[in-house]
């Protein structure tokens, strides 16, 4: 492995003070931990095995360095609230790089920055960050132990609320070194909060810096975090390595002969019909767009005998399998979603997930130690909010932000929680090789001018509208919300390579399975979010999503109809199922109109965008667009 730092720089008697278990048997992995510690010099190390005692222990040590709170453990056995710095709470795109060899290779939409340099600035920061703090080394799977999918990374953090969260996330501990071996490949992922203490200097409840880095080197898949302890930024298992280094990983098998795969921001589901026939889907949707929703989606009145089982929230990893079809794990094994909006009524699922052993995270505390946040039930009358601040409805409303009363739990709050509590999770949902995808949906949140479903015609007409996908910003990202940007697959901030080449990667991947004779999976492109004329949705969502989701399984097996028009197909008002829901037809044209000139002007922005990502542009896109322009002028 290619570490910048050879086991002869560390300081004499440092490997000793590493406390290295006698399970780790790979030198390769000792002497980069010695390495990053040599640099870091965290007054110790400590190598976490993912046990329930050592957690208990971390958390109480949190607990008492005011971290993390113990929340009524009758109401919420085993879990635990952190409020977080007010300037650490979202993920930080601006100070993501993509550090390839060449700026060309990262891309337009990534930052970039010469690797070479941006190893100078980080060897600065990261030189001593972690004195007065322990360094805690932790390895973790992406995907089952042991899975030929799967992947090892370990992760080297002086934060103990990122080993707690990691375990809940990922597979996590000493198993893990098993699978490593003497010699296993692991994705190197190097964490600080980059707040080193003085001697005798008392640390803060969430230590972070206002200078962050998030860094990835695809070359030699490093991950480098620096000056954030928020999910986003510091769990480096997720967004870092399971999109923006895998997303390299499943293309640079492509370039060397193998067949490629894809790691996707998608949730992954299967939905079983009356009849028995069971389907999985996979689905992309941008940051707190309602992918947990989503994949945990209860079958509303009117569609008795139909179920859907949660597979994944927010990663899928899709690789073709030998019967020439695409299958999906979740990498993962927890889920780190948004509180707010999460209640009874859009997430029972989720809901009951939440009861025990959870962390959360910018939420609000009520009076009897449990958690509150916007959209769960009635405002208490008294709540500590996420800064621990007393807030109560009146407060919140002489306080108001952006003209709503202020907030008592931060808009980006979050879960986090195994993947096996949710009492709709799927059998298979770990398993081994994963499960066949049959269609795609890609989604945006658009006030405006984008259907709410259309089926793609083909597998080209379906990568060009999931690469042209808008959709308005949400809290998830630091700075403004609500402004519509291209989302690209809601990849935007998690692909890891030059978004150019990841469209040509899609259409080589759909064209080398169809070569082979493979069906490929349907795409479809919804939107739940249009609004009227006052600014409310007029889709119910939720469960009634599902009245979608069955169209488009309708349409998978030839029995749904529906109006081809410019993009693809879309159902009639008489193609859905309205069991149980009394939706106006009125209404239903409302979200599903096309509107000549707002789409000539959105196709204005897919030229922009295909502007922007010139250099590498298949042409099959550019062929794509002219083909829908000309059907939009006739
Ligand atoms: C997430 C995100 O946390 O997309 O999943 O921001
Ligand atoms: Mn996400």
């Amino acid at each position: 492995m290619n570490h910048p730092y050879p086991a002869s720089e560390i300081e004499a008697g440092a490997a000793k003070r590493l406390n290295v278990p006698d399970y780790v048997k790979h030198q390769g992995l000792i002497d980069w931990v010695a390495s990053i510690a040599a640099l870091t010099k965290p007054d110790r190390v400590v190598w976490a095995d993912g046990s329930q005692e050592e957690n208990d222990r971390l958390c109480a040590e949190m607990v008492a360095a005011g971290t993390l709170r113990k929340l009524n453990p009758e109401k919420r056995p085993g879990s635990y609230l952190a409020w977080s710095d007010p300037g650490d709470v979202a993920r930080v795109e601006d100070r993501t790089f993509i550090c390839s060899r060449t700026r060309e290779e990262a891309g337009p939409t990534n930052n970039w920055t010469d690797p070479d340099e941006m190893r100078g600035t980080l060897n600065g920061l990261f030189d001593g960050c972690m004195r007065g703090r322990t360094m805690y080394v932790v390895p973790f799977s992406m995907g089952p132990l042991g899975s030929h999918i799967a992947h090892v990374g370990v992760e080297l953090s002086d934060s103990p609320y990122v080993v707690v969260n990691m375990r809940i996330m990922t597979r996590m501990g000493r198993a893990v070194y098993d699978v490593l071996g003497e010699s296993g490949h692991f994705v190197p992922c190097v964490h600080s909060v980059g707040k080193p203490l003085a001697p005798g200097e008392k640390d803060v409840a969430w230590p972070c810096n206002s200078t962050k880095y998030i860094v990835h080197y695809p070359e030699t898949r490093e991950i480098w975090s620096y000056g954030s302890g928020y999910g986003g930024n510091a769990l480096l298992g997720k967004k870092c390595f399971a999109l923006r280094i895998a997303s390299n990983m499943g293309r640079q098998d492509a370039l060397s002969g193998g067949i490629g795969w894809l790691a996707e921001h998608m949730l992954i589901l299967a939905v079983t019909s009356p009849e028995g026939r069971k389907y999985h889907v996979a689905a992309a949707f941008p940051s707190a767009c309602g992918k947990t929703n989503f994949a945990m989606l209860i079958p509303p009145k009117g569609f008795e005998g139909w179920t859907v089982r949660t597979i994944g929230d927010d990663i899928a990893w899709i690789k073709p399998h030998s019967d020439g079809r695409l299958y999906a794990i979740n990498p993962e094994a927890g889920f780190f979603g948004v509180a707010p909006g999460t209640s009874a009524k859009t997430n029972p699922n989720c809901l009951a997930s939440l009861d025990r052993n959870v962390i959360y995270t910018n939420v609000a505390l009520t009076d009897d130690g449990d958690v509150w946040w916007e959209g769960l039930s009635e405002p208490p009358a008294h709540l500590l909010d996420w800064q621990g601040k007393d807030w109560t409805p009146e407060l919140a409303r002489a306080n108001p932000v952006n003209g709503k009363p202020k907030p008592a739990a931060h808009p980006n709050a979050r879960f986090t929680v195994a993947a096996a509590q949710c009492p709709s999770i799927d059998p298979n949902w770990d398993s081994v090789d994963g499960v066949p995808i049959d269609a795609f949906i890609f989604g945006g949140r658009r006030s405006t001018t984008v259907p709410l479903v259309t089926e793609a015609r083909s597998w080209e007409e379906g990568v060009y509208m999931a690469a042209t996908m808008g959709s308005e910003t949400t809290a998830a990202q630091a700075g403004a919300t609500g402004v519509v940007r291209r989302d690209p697959f809601a990849m935007l901030p998690f692909c890891g390579y030059n978004m150019a080449e990841y469209f040509g990667h899609w259409l080589d991947l759909g064209h080398r399975l169809q070569v082979g004779g493979a069906k490929l999976p349907g795409i479809f492109c919804v939107n739940w979010f249009r609004t009227d004329e006052n600014g409310k949705f007029v889709w119910p969502g939720f469960g009634d999503n599902m009245r979608v989701l069955a169209w488009m399984l309708g349409r998978l097996e030839g029995k749904a109809q529906g109006v081809e028009h410019v993009f693809g197909t879309s159902p009639r008002y008489e193609d859905l199922n309205w069991n149980g829901l009394d939706f106006p037809r009125a209404s239903f044209e409302r979200i599903t109109s096309i509107d000549k000139e707002a789409w000539s002007r959105e196709f204005q922005l897919h030229a922009e965008l295909f502007q922007q990502l010139s250099h590498g542009l298949p042409p099959a896109l550019s062929r794509v667009k002219a083909s829908f322009e000309k059907r939009l002028a006739a």
